[in-house]
């Protein structure tokens, strides 16, 4: 048996789209499979992390070994998060859509011949990274990742202060096959530095990002 460095440690792993409604049977959404964040709760827990896994719809299974909520929509993605603490560690892996239709209709909205497609007012989101990054009982360790196609540690290093987040995974996702896809190339941006790690799948990218953070939760 491997050993256990987060034995007696709880994370919370967001991952997946959300799905933001524009009535019963429309919604808004992303080409995030949850790969990445799926394959970090595995990960942690093989570490010997008590792990609840936050999904949005996705198609892949339920990690092994850990506790999946699913949702679809950002506010609710949200709540489960905060139903979920307190934790030690909290990994914001999601897409969450930016942006939900203010006004989702009820009823299934019926296109009638000759008039003009119906306007489809946005609001903003919540941001699920930052209201944990400085939540009252905040984890010890907050990590999010940024999905970017240009000027990806420039934004990262931003995000890391403006979310309250202690480490920032980002990635380029101009790179064929990133987002959707089964590799990931990441760099990690913290208050210390950066550092790049090659092109590899996601399980593996998920395997040393679940070793940096025992690492770091040997440190406190
Ligand atoms: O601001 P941006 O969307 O690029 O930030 C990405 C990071 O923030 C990811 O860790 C993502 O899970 C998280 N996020 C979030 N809630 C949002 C938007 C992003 O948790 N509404």
């Amino acid at each position: 048996d491997q050993p256990k460095p987060l034995a007696g440690r709880r994370a919370i792993v967001t991952s997946g789209p959300t799905h933001e409604p524009i009535d019963p049977v429309r919604y808004i959404a992303n080409r995030s499979s949850g790969r990445q964040g799926h394959a970090i709760a595995r990960a942690l827990a093989k570490l010997g992390a008590e792990v609840t896994l936050v999904s949005g719809p996705v198609t892949i299974a339920d990690p092994d070994g850990v506790k999946t909520v699913h949702v679809e929509s950002a506010r609710e993605m949200l709540a489960a998060v905060e139903a979920a603490l307190p934790a030690d560690i909290a990994v914001m892996v999601a897409a969450v859509a930016d942006w939900r239709v203010a006004q989702s209709a009820p009823q299934k909205m019926k296109k009638k011949p000759g008039e003009a497609p119906p306007p489809l007012p946005l609001e903003e989101n919540p941001d699920i990274l930052k209201t944990i990054g400085h939540h009252a009982n905040r984890p010890h360790l907050v990590i999010g990742f940024a999905a970017e196609t240009h000027d990806v540690v420039a934004y990262a290093s931003d995000k890391l202060a403006r979310k309250g987040a202690d480490l920032i995974v980002a990635n380029d996702v101009s790179k064929e096959g990133v987002m959707g896809g089964t590799r990931n190339q990441v760099t990690l941006v913290t208050r210390e530095g950066t550092e790049s790690w090659p092109d590899m799948d996601k399980d593996a990218v998920a395997n040393r990002i679940s070793d940096w953070i025992a690492a770091q939760s040997g440190k406190k």
